[in-house]
């Protein structure tokens, strides 16, 4: 099946990909044309692991291209994807203009059938307004469907969230769409859960809702766990292990960040709103996650006093492991707020330095971990990378000027780090 993904972005790139690599033709089309030409060099505009060497080979393949040319793109596929971004605007609504101008540009490049897949995140009933503007622009009455497709990929695992995912959603309007989409998604072992087009819309919303909601659940949990004596990691597994419950998703920290669940939660939020239903819940889910920021930045202040002059070095930058993506990282709130207090922050990150540069001004990044480590006050980790677990924590506790590690993801274990003689504060422990 010849397929148009038309945004290139995260989303698009990810998927345009992977489609080939599941045996499709692929054409990935945006209108940055220096971020195709990059692709059309071999480089990458993104970090996401795996995903190098599945494009190469889908490359080399012929059966994935890049282009700017979106008019071909239409006229050569049979479905086509609108991947493009959906940015919040101040108001918190999405600002939809880019789906509107994709959707003019499949209308007037018709030439046959099409099915048209609404892939990226549009608030519930987008594909009346998709629908109504391809109706408008498709002079020669060409017959189309629409479709809603989510995606459901998490930044670090996108290959492999793509490739083996928990469920396919589908959202159709014909049995000829739904049987098309049943064609795109025949390689793929996983359930096909077909909907009608707002269901579908809708899936996408209350499911990064949900998640959002269990990781603030477990940070104002932690907030207790924290006054009362109790563990939040132990009451987290013990909630978990119900089925209800489920494990995932229950990790307190200094919460949550990326490009998806800040901007989807506060889009659903106002969704609902128009909608007449003032989702109270989900604004306190959002200030919880607020709020953490603020309670790290005290912790760090109520065991070193005064922050003038400090020496405070942050390990790990990204908005979690794995990505070089900075969009919302809770670092960015908490060192700004540890800066503006006057401490002397210094950070390191595994991928994520060139952008963080970009988005922390006024602090000092340096190439190692033991760097951050050298003459601290304070060490305070951020981000999980998995290679911060094989760090020779003596010799970072050496270097330190006073070993205090504030653990803002509980990475690590406090006897350990308390028999090494760091003086330990984690989350809700
Ligand atoms: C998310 C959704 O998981 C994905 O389905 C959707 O398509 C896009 O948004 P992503 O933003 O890539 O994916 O990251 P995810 O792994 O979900 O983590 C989001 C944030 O939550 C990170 O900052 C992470 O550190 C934080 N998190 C996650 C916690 O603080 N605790 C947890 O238990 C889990």
């Amino acid at each position: 099946m010849k397929l148009a993904m038309i945004g290139t972005g995260y989303v698009g790139l990810t998927t345009g990909a992977c489609f080939a690599r599941v045996g499709h033709d692929v054409i990935c089309v945006d209108s940055d044309s220096e971020k195709i030409e990059t692709l059309n060099k071999g480089g990458m505009p993104i970090f996401e692991p795996g995903l190098d060497e599945i494009i190469k080979e889908a490359v080399s393949s012929g059966r994935l291209e890049f282009t700017t040319d979106v008019g071909k793109s239409v006229r050569e596929s049979s479905v086509c994807f609108i991947a493009v971004g959906t940015p919040t605007r101040d108001t918190g609504e999405p600002d939809l203009g880019y789906v509107e101008n994709v959707a003019r540009d499949i209308a007037e490049n018709m030439n046959k059938y099409h099915l048209v897949v609404e892939k990226s995140t549009v608030p519930v009933q987008t594909h009346r307004w998709v629908r109504t503007t391809i109706e408008r622009y498709n002079k020669a009455g060409t017959p189309f469907d629409v479709a809603s497709n989510p995606e459901f990929l998490r930044e670090g695992s996108a290959v492999d969230d793509f490739l083996h995912p928990d469920r396919i959603v589908v959202g159709v309007e014909s049995d000829r769409a739904r049987k098309l989409m049943e064609e795109v998604y025949a390689p793929f072992d996983a359930p096909l859960v077909i909907t009608d087009l707002a269901s579908a819309e809708l899936i996408k919303h209350a499911s990064n809702a949900f998640l959002a909601m269990k990781i603030s659940f477990a940070n104002a949990l932690s907030v207790v766990c924290e006054a009362s004596g109790a563990d939040v990691r132990k009451v987290t597994e013990g909630m978990g292990m119900d089925n209800r419950i489920g494990p995932h998703f229950l990790n307190a920290g200094v919460g949550y960040g990326g490009f998806c669940f800040p901007k989807d939660l506060r889009a659903f939020v106002r969704i609902a709103d128009e909608l007449g239903y003032d989702f109270a819940l989900l604004r306190e889910v959002e200030n919880i996650n607020g709020d953490m920021k603020r309670r790290f930045v005290r912790k760090v202040k109520s065991v070193l006093w005064n922050l003038r002059g400090k020496k405070i070095g942050v390990l790990g930058l990204s908005f979690k492991p794995n990505t070089d993506d900075m969009r919302f990282a809770p670092s960015i709130d908490i060192i700004n707020e540890l800066v503006n207090q006057g401490a002397v922050v210094s950070g390191f990150d595994p991928k994520a330095m060139e952008r963080a540069k970009t988005v922390i001004p006024g602090i000092r990044f340096c190439d190692t971990p033991q760097e951050v480590a050298d003459d601290a006050d304070l060490l305070a980790l951020l981000t999980e990378w998995p290679e911060f677990g094989e760090l020779d924590l003596a010799d970072i506790k050496r270097r330190m000027r006073v070993p205090i590690l504030c653990d803002g993801r509980n990475f690590f274990e406090r006897d350990r780090m308390e028999e090494l003689g760091f003086t330990y504060l984690g989350v809700g422990r």
